[in-house]
């Protein structure tokens, strides 16, 4: 494992890759960023660049891509049927993920579109570790629910648990009989969970799902869009792999699914995903319909060149100077917040920083979204991008009562080898001077809510003056400064 000491004792994590191109930043007085703001219904997504600093929104297609990377885009074979581009690609998902047999699609929900199509039906159960979004909307979209099978221990805040992402086993079971196996088409795993702050699983508990699905004869299927990151974890965290490699624990977990997807502007640091099994069966089950709404099943809707970046990411994931370096900065973030008191989820997950808008804005409702608030203001005084992944984030339930999400997380995506250590350290510092002022924070209304994933291109408003009050006080404590 790498591992790289200062003398100075000091514990920061150091770049193993340099800067050859760079795109320049802005970043834009105050007064714009309270204008982008009301522009933008307080909604991060609706904000444009060209009014943020620093974009930790997501970590989605914005990793940065290798050399090797660009260099692979130019030998696409523009063709569009029997590329040798996919070629290239079959082979990259053969090798690292340990599956003959892929079909292209645009996107990771694209995948979950289809799998929804091909095997949820009204009355169908869909038991995962944790949703996300997209995943649970498609399954809800073709009449399916789902049941979120975690241990308590997932919900902790502040945690020194492993494995937070793990599934139940014994309420997998427990629900897989009280609702009829017939009625359960596949048990969903998610590599990294995603909205419980980046927390991984372990191999063993994978292992013991596997034991629980053939055991009633149903299809594992495994969200790899995070696998890279899962398997850094386990590395690090799981002693059975303490001597094992990046590429053998991947192909340990793929292999105990029995259909992988994936969202390659996640795992490959490109565009594009897929979907790859070795049973000819359920490949058969899937493959109509990605001509039907993605495109010919050598390109899937995805352009050649990304194809090409795809299959060398792929094989970058298996790369731990690699893969370690979002997971080290993210660490980095959350010790240095959790040592000033911040409440920040612990320990650090992958994909980003995640902050406790529950306790960091105790005083707003949940009516009020705590979380949309915390990312709005944050906003507001340093022009960094996060993400609400709180109630604004949930679903109205099929009588159109809101949902209260079970977290209220702004989350601070750290996409690979795009931010230096001082831009870090900036977040950190907006981020001591906000918590400090916290009282200003108010809440949030909707003026426009939209019926399916709402949280996309809803429109809110604040509930009070309170970022013309937040303004204010920035500028009274940092004068002139940006
Ligand atoms: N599964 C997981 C675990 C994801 O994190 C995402 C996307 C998807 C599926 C869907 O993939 O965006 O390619 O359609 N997560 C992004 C995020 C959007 O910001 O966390 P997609």
């Amino acid at each position: 494992m790498q591992q790289i000491k200062f003398y100075s004792g000091e514990n920061i994590p150091l770049e193993l890759h340099k800067v050859r191109i760079v795109q320049k930043l802005n970043l834009v007085p105050i007064e714009r960023r309270l204008e982008a703001l009301y522009e933008g219904g307080f909604n991060t997504f609706r904000l444009s660049t060209k009014d943020v600093f620093l974009d930790m929104l997501t970590d989605s297609g914005t990793n940065a891509m290798s050399d090797n990377q660009l260099a692979a885009m130019m030998q696409a074979d523009d063709a569009y049927a029997g590329s040798q581009s996919f070629i290239r690609l079959q082979t990259a998902v053969k090798d690292v993920l340990g599956k003959d047999l892929l079909l292209p699609v645009h996107q990771g929900r694209a995948a979950e579109s289809i799998i929804s199509i091909a095997y949820v039906k009204k009355g169908s159960l869909v038991p995962m570790n944790y949703h996300f979004t997209t995943a649970m909307a498609h399954i809800t979209h073709n009449g399916g629910k789902i049941a979120e099978l975690l241990y308590p221990e997932a919900y902790v805040i502040n945690s020194d648990h492993p494995f937070k992402g793990n599934m139940n086993i014994e309420l997998l079971e427990e629900t897989i009989v009280n609702h009829g196996a017939a009625n359960v088409p596949f048990i969903r795993m998610e590599a990294s969970t995603n909205l419980i702050g980046g927390q991984p699983f372990s191999v063993q508990n994978l292992r013991d799902v596997r034991a629980v699905a053939d055991k009633y004869g149903i299809r594992l299927i495994l969200d790899a869009s995070l696998l890279g990151e899962n398997a850094y974890l386990v590395l690090q965290r799981e002693e059975e792999f303490k001597n094992s490699n990046m590429a053998e624990i991947i192909r340990t977990m793929t292999a105990l699914a029995d259909l992988v997807y994936f969202s390659a502007r996640k795992i490959s640091s490109s565009r594009g995903g897929g979907m790859c099994m070795n049973s000819m069966e359920i490949y058969k089950e899937l493959e109509a319909l990605v001509p039907l709404y993605e495109g010919f099943t050598t390109y899937g809707g995805i352009s050649i060149r990304e194809i090409e970046a795809m299959a060398v990411g792929l094989y970058e994931t298996q790369d731990e100077t690699m893969i370690c370096q979002s997971p080290g900065f993210i660490k980095y973030l959350v010790d240095s917040l959790h040592e000033k008191g911040i409440p920040v989820i612990r320990p650090a997950g992958v994909l980003g920083a995640h902050l406790d808008a529950m306790q960091v804005c105790a005083h707003i409702p949940q009516t009020e979204y705590p979380a949309g608030a915390l990312a709005a203001a944050l906003f507001l005084i340093s022009g960094v991008r996060g993400m609400e992944r709180g109630s604004i984030s949930n679903q109205r339930d099929e009588d159109g009562n809101e949902t209260y999400a079970d977290m209220e997380l702004l989350r601070l995506a750290m996409p690979r080898r795009v931010f230096t250590l001082s831009q870090v350290k900036y977040v950190e510092d907006r981020l001591n001077w906000l918590y400090d002022n916290r009282e200003l924070i108010g809440g949030l209304r909707f003026v426009y809510e939209p019926p399916v994933l709402r949280f996309f291109m809803g429109g809110l408003e604040p509930t009070s003056d309170w970022p013309q009050k937040l303004m204010a006080k920035f500028k009274a404590d940092f004068g002139e400064s940006l």
